[in-house]
């Protein structure tokens, strides 16, 4: 199975060849044609202009253009694929979808072309092509790193209990409801100063988690003590200090590479992932990469607390880049911080990102509707 991709386009968007890469090969085996070539060139409206003109006499730019091999081809070459990024870019902004997932989507298109399918034969044609064009994309979502997963933050349920310094509310109870409500995850974060997680909770939670739990936590070496002892499923590492209400910005990665290189090497050897909780810029994604990290989240913060479009659209665009950068470096990729009912739909369409880390706006609003319902709502948004 060989993807040649080739790209002629030179225009201001950024594409990932590598993200085009593996989703091609993901719909080559989906499709049963594992044992094919498939040939995709990326081009501008000019070139595309010409394409339509030469082949379909419109004189016009299209997204994408499908060209299948001749029976007679030696190699089993299963055709072209030509997509304009100059129209792709124009028709996700318009239509406020992320540049890559629409890539994902007319690449789906294009494929289902070359296997011959063909929407302009008739209506009921054009009602099988786009059935499997919605089966392609919801096995594609399925897979790993296509569709974002939802993590819930439990925190501030034990943030209310230790208000009254009881028993209740339990977070373990309410990770437990998240769970059932469809969370990929739980994370809780134990904080040196112990202000909501206790460790009581983190050792329960240890023991009735059913999905995956994510331990975040300063590198103290009191709290890398507990880590290594209880094995969480990963750990985020996260800055932290006293004085604040909750985490604000992300970890400095590049000026403290020697102790996270060694604190990640003790972490690898009890077998627990590290992903590190980082602002979305490029020398903490790659000091990321060079301390040996599988994941980093990215902190969507500064995107969730704009006070302008434009300093919302700035902000998404550099998590959108960033998220993207660190997949061509193979690192994994999480985000969150301030997600809520409102500003999420946009971080989860990034094609990159495979869980969100929410926690506030999740159980602000499991008070009025319940944990199930705040949960479930989050996860359709999460869906897309
Ligand atoms: N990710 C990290 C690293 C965090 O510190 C927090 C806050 O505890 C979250 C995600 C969740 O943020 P929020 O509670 O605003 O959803």
């Amino acid at each position: 199975m060989t993807v040649l991709l080739r790209n002629e386009y030179h225009g201001p968007h950024h594409v990932c060849h590598t993200y085009l890469q593996d989703i091609s090969v993901a719909l080559l085996t989906l499709t049963s044609s594992s044992d094919k070539e498939l040939s995709l060139l990326l081009i501008n409206d000019e070139a595309m202009t010409l394409l339509n003109q030469t082949w379909r006499h419109k004189n016009k730019p299209t997204n994408v253009l499908s060209f299948p091999m001749e029976d007679n081809e030696p190699v089993a070459m299963l055709g072209d694929i030509v997509i304009s990024i100059d129209t792709a870019a124009r028709q996700a902004k318009e239509q406020q979808l992320s540049l890559h997932g629409h890539l994902r989507t007319l690449l789906i298109h294009g494929l289902v072309h070359l296997l011959g399918y063909d929407h302009e034969r008739s209506d009921k044609d054009a009602q099988k092509m786009f059935a499997l064009e919605k089966n392609l994309s919801l096995h594609l979502n399925q897979r790993r790193n296509t569709m974002v997963q939802l993590a819930i933050n439990v925190d501030h349920v034990a943030t209310l209990r230790q208000a009254r310094g009881i028993t209740e509310p339990d977070p373990v109870t309410a990770a437990a409801m998240a769970e059932l409500a469809g969370a990929v995850g739980i994370v809780v974060h134990l904080r040196e100063d112990r202000r909501h997680i206790q460790d009581r909770d983190v050792r329960i939670l240890r023991e009735t988690v059913q999905t995956k739990l994510n331990l975040e936590m300063g590198a103290a070496e009191e709290i890398i003590a507990i880590a290594l002892d209880l094995k969480p499923d990963m750990v985020t590492l996260v800055p932290e200090k006293r004085e604040e209400l909750t985490t604000e910005g992300g970890l400095d990665v590049a000026s403290q590479k020697e102790k996270l290189t060694d604190v990640i090497g003790r972490m690898e050897k009890a077998g627990i992932p590290v992903s590190l909780f980082i602002d979305p810029d490029s020398a903490q994604i790659n000091a990321s990469k060079e301390v040996g990290a599988t994941f980093v989240e990215i902190h969507t913060g500064r995107y969730a607390d704009a006070t302008s479009e434009e300093e919302q659209e700035e902000e998404f665009q550099l998590i959108s880049a960033a998220a993207e950068e660190a997949y061509e470096l193979g690192l994994r990729i999480n985000a969150g911080h301030g997600l809520n009912y409102i500003n999420t739909a946009r971080v989860a369409a990034i094609p990159f990102i495979e869980e969100l880390s929410i926690g506030h706006a999740v159980m602000a609003r499991a008070i009025y509707v319940g944990i199930d319902q705040a949960v479930r709502e989050m996860k359709e948004i999460c869906k897309g």
